[in-house]
């Protein structure tokens, strides 16, 4: 990415982005380096419900189930998203409530961080937080959910695929589809 290429990025955008993808996607990772590159607030929308709600998302699942939480993460990608320019990481299953997904496709630039099973897999077997993983085996779970999930997230404005790699090389990928989408609808 070139900095004339950059700069007109910045000067095309006017929606916030959001990162979609199954868990281990790697929406943080890539979301956070993404804002650094483009001098953006980056937001864990996770993170945002933890903190609002007071306690982990195992902790949320546990006593209010999901609902309640994707009640919580619908209000905070509104408030997000409210905020102005920025790059938002969501959990996996944002996209899959109706009301969510309106604001999602309607307010902002989203990106689908598209990703194999094995690799899914792999990267969220190195963490122990995700209630969903934990309903069975991980793999099959992973494989239900692309399933029932990328057909929702082929409706993203920008599909990117999150392979292996070093994160400078997967923000690259995401800034050349962004600056490429922002030329043709501004
Ligand atoms: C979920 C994904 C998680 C978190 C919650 C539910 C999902 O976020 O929001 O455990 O439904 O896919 P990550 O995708 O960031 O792991």
């Amino acid at each position: 990415m070139d900095k004339k290429q950059m700069k007109e990025i910045k000067q095309r955008m006017r929606r916030p982005i959001v990162m979609i993808g199954l868990m281990g996607a790697g929406k943080t990772r890539i979301g956070m380096a993404l804002a650094k590159a483009l001098e953006i607030p980056f937001y864990d929308s996770d993170h945002e419900i933890e903190d609002a709600a007071g306690m982990d998302i195992p902790t949320i699942f546990e006593r209010f189930g999901e609902t309640y939480f994707r009640d919580g993460e619908r209000r905070v990608l509104q408030r997000l998203l409210d905020q102005g320019l920025c790059v938002v990481a969501t959990g996996g299953g944002a996209v899959m409530n109706a009301q969510t997904a309106e604001i999602i496709w309607t307010r902002s630039v989203c990106v689908w961080l598209r990703a194999d099973l094995a690799t899914l897999v792999k990267r969220t077997s190195r963490t122990d937080h995700r209630p969903l993983l934990k309903q069975g085996d991980p793999g099959e779970i992973l494989g239900n959910l692309i399933e029932a999930r990328y057909p929702t997230y082929e409706k993203a404005d920008i599909v990117v695929d999150s392979f292996d790699g070093p994160v400078n090389e997967l923000v690259d990928d995401v800034l050349e589809k962004l600056h490429a989408y922002l030329t043709k609808h501004g």
